[in-house]
């Protein structure tokens, strides 16, 4: 198996639990995966080596939330909105019938732009939803071309009820058909749970038939207003509940208790249900920030995504989602890495794999093109992405 030794590195963040730093480091690849990391002086030989110039590594961030198979543009939609207008859920129609109308090559071509624009940006593990579809063909189709492109997909037939549909006829679709079409291609089945979208009822119906089928669960829930969604995510056993916006103390209580029995210090036990905030989307559509710090202060364990899509948050910036996380929700650096990386593993289940700079984890590593990883919050907005591996290669 041939060897790379990645050196001159100025400091390595490991993002585990104890937010271990290493200066002058280094760290070796072998094959797919992280053989060793430590000081530099002290790394073993390679078959090749690599001088990262004193840059500052970190693991390739988890992007744990997207919807990236989508067609259209909304700009107009984003220039209404900050201009007064207020988000409705209404505008998912709209890219609903740009997508339909686009071919499989031009869909997949753009997802597969959008997942080289994230990767560019450091983002080494995407997860992506289907949702634009609302029809058992459509929504067939994007799950199949998601899977092609992207490491996991969610099924979020439950993103809207299409205008021309009785909400309780849908529902039994997408719980019905349409789960059954979806099925080789996704992972997690979602529902946006939420008033405009889907009732507590309705929302446990699809929470039910995806566990039925095998599906692990998340739930868009709290995005637009207080509301059942992060109840039932927890009461589910969701692996996450995502957007947060709007929670009582009872959610917060939820969340934590479901955590009960995880060891945060040593990041093993039954994992709960990770909040996932997304900071980007907070800004775009003008909501409150989803309150992180709370709720990492009552011990949940959370992610950053992007939750990229083209009506609350067309990016897929995760150091903008880090930099934000820090100078708005009031996070530390650290945390807000972690949350981009371990946080959004946990999510999608696959924390033994990525989302921390361990040995015998795969060898996700991003460089920085600066020499803390403090200047990811410090020059906000900037373009600090150097090299990028994917599983032991160089990637972008
Ligand atoms: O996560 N909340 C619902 N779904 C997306 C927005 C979808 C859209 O407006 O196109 C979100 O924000």
């Amino acid at each position: 198996m041939s060897s790379t030794l990645i050196t001159n590195i100025s400091e390595a963040f490991i993002s585990d639990a104890a937010h271990t730093l290493v200066e002058n480091a280094a760290i070796l690849i072998e094959g797919q995966d992280i053989a060793w990391i430590g000081e530099a002086g002290q790394a073993p030989e390679a078959d090749t080596v690599i001088n990262a110039g004193q840059r500052a590594a970190l693991p390739g961030w988890v992007d744990s939330h997207s919807h990236l198979v989508f067609a259209g543009d909304r700009s107009r939609e984003f220039v209404a909105r900050m201009a007064g207008q207020d988000y409705a859920a209404g505008g998912i129609a709209v890219t609903t019938k740009a997508t339909r109308a686009t071919t499989d090559y031009d869909l997949t071509r753009l997802v597969m732009g959008r997942t080289a624009e994230a990767l560019a940006g450091g983002t080494t593990y995407l997860e992506t939803k289907t949702g634009y579809g609302l029809n058992v063909e459509e929504e067939a189709r994007h799950a199949r071309i998601a899977s092609t492109v992207v490491d996991q997909v969610t099924f979020l037939g439950a993103h809207l009820v299409p205008a021309d549909m009785d909400a309780q006829e849908y529902t039994d679709l997408v719980c019905g058909e349409m789960l059954e079409r979806v099925l080789p291609f996704v992972q997690f089945a979602d529902v946006f749970c939420e008033r405009g979208a889907f009732n507590e009822a309705q929302s446990r119906q699809v929470l039910a038939a995806g566990k039925d089928a095998g599906l692990g669960l998340r739930v868009h829930g709290n995005q637009l207003g207080p509301g059942p969604g992060t109840k039932l995510a927890v009461e589910f056993g969701a692996a996450s509940v995502d957007h947060v916006n709007f929670l009582d103390e009872q959610d917060v209580a939820a969340l934590a208790g479901s955590w009960a029995d995880w060891d945060a210090q040593s990041r093993a036990g039954t994992a709960g249900t990770v909040a996932t905030c997304l900071p980007a989307c907070d800004l775009s559509t003008r909501m409150p920030f989803a309150p992180g710090r709370e709720l990492i202060d009552a011990g949940v364990q959370i992610a950053l995504a992007s939750n990229c899509n083209p009506g609350t948050s067309y990016t897929s910036s995760m150091a903008f989602c880090v930099s934000t996380a820090v100078l708005q929700m009031h996070l530390s650096i650290e945390e807000a890495i972690v949350a981009a990386t371990y946080g959004g593993a946990l999510a999608l289940g696959v924390q033994d794999r990525v989302g921390s700079l361990e040995v015998g984890k795969r060898a996700d590593i991003q460089l920085l093109n600066a020499p803390s990883v403090a200047h990811l919050a410090y020059r906000p907005g900037m373009n600090l992405s150097g090299p990028v591996f994917r599983a032991g290669e160089l990637a972008s």
